[in-house]
């Protein structure tokens, strides 16, 4: 190959590479992805036959609409937040039938409440979207942004984006401790379960890796034994039930050290992992420091600490959810979630690692060879 021929394709990839710029994203912002289970799904479950749904009142009581979206809050949740600081438009859920054209071209959200790390998590909710398939939409997804705006662009697009995964606290809630003995807690210890569940987990972002993303933001599980549905049913005087609190803390360090092996391995600064354990404990700890009245009763239920079956409309219902942690047995208000995000954004190495988004954002992607 001589010089000449060199400096040709420089110039051809400059000039693609100046084209593309206008195509990836809509609006001049990065595409945004998001993958897991309930405490991201904006409503995917909608269009499923499944159990695991919050499409009917009170959810969505303070979104904008005020109507049920399929989000497990009463407003909004963590991806619509990190869009909403990031000033990029809310992401659709890519079952909608609405998602076309260049409406792909802001991303997607794959995630689907119930599913976890393993294939036969929420097997009791039968039709969910498990994480191989969500992983087979992208893959599908990208056929279709491929068809729209070319394989190049496509490529630019999907690197650029933003990728955010959450998993693992149905592997504890739906799976291991589901019944007093379960098939895994018969098989695992927990402390074989974990680390089972973390090389699990570096499959499945690996293959995110090798469909072409280069931004990965992964959320650790919050403290699982402190969510009202297990202090209704495994704690004697309302403390955080003491198994679920020793999986959180083992799972949340081991992650990160995944994550790092990770990077490592695939010489990347791709991945960031959020200690969400420890962002959580601090309101459940302290929770009048962060405006909260309660960290202890879901705002919407029943029985003790309203911890009991599902959010319906025949539950009782606080006037004032910001008050309130949880806004049902199992997930964050709205309110905590935006606490949660902002550690997220702009926290220090306590709770971000190796860093926060923030920074993610602003390290230039590598580009496509
Ligand atoms: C989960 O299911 C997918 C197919 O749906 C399969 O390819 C994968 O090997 C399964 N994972 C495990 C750990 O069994
Ligand atoms: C966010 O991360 C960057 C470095 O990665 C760091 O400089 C900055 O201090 C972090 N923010 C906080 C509040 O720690």
């Amino acid at each position: 190959m001589d010089a000449g021929f060199i400096i040709v394709l420089v110039l051809i990839l400059a000039v693609g590479n100046d084209t593309v710029c206008e195509g990836a994203g809509s609006g001049g912002h990065p595409a945004f992805f998001v993958f897991g289970d309930s405490l991201v799904d904006i409503g995917n479950n909608n269009y499923l036959a499944t159990s695991a749904r919050a499409d009917s009142p009170p959810y969505g009581i303070d979104y904008p609409t005020h109507r049920p979206t399929g989000r497990f809050s009463n407003g909004l949740n963590i991806p619509d937040l990190i869009s909403e600081e990031m000033g990029w438009e809310p992401n659709m859920p890519y079952l909608s039938p609405d998602l076309t054209g260049q409406k792909l071209l802001t991303g997607s959200n794959f995630a689907s409440a119930g599913v976890g790390i393993l294939n036969d998590t929420g097997i009791q909710f039968v039709n969910i979207i498990r994480i191989p398939q969500q992983l087979d939409y992208f893959q599908q997804y990208q056929e279709r942004v491929k068809a729209l705006i070319g394989e190049a662009a496509m490529k630019k697009l999907i690197k650029e984006a933003l990728v955010l995964v959450t998993l693992g606290g149905n592997d504890f809630v739906n799976n291991y401790y589901l019944l007093p003995s379960t098939a895994r807690s018969l098989q695992f210890s927990l402390k074989a379960y974990i680390p089972f569940l973390i090389s699990e987990y570096q499959k499945i972002l690996k293959r995110l890796y090798e469909l072409g993303v280069g931004k990965v933001l992964v959320t650790g599980t919050g403290p699982l034994g402190c969510v009202p549905a297990e202090l209704a049913t495994r704690s004697r005087a309302g403390e955080c039930a003491a198994d679920l609190q020793l999986a959180s803390s083992l799972f949340n360090p081991q992650l990160v050290q995944m994550l790092d092996a990770l990077n490592k391995d695939l010489s990347t600064k791709a991945f960031i992992g959020a200690n969400t354990n420890i962002m959580h404990l601090e309101f459940i700890t302290n929770p009048k420091a962060y405006g909260f009245t309660t960290s202890k009763m879901a705002c919407c239920g029943q029985g003790p600490y309203n911890g009991m079956g599902l959010c319906t409309p025949l539950s009782s219902l606080c006037p004032n959810r910001d008050e309130y942690v949880f806004w049902d047995a199992f997930h964050p208000s709205e309110k905590a979630n935006r606490l949660i995000v902002k550690q997220i954004l702009k926290g220090s190495i306590t709770y971000m690692h190796p860093m926060n988004l923030s920074s993610l954002m602003s390290l230039d992607s590598k580009p496509i060879t």
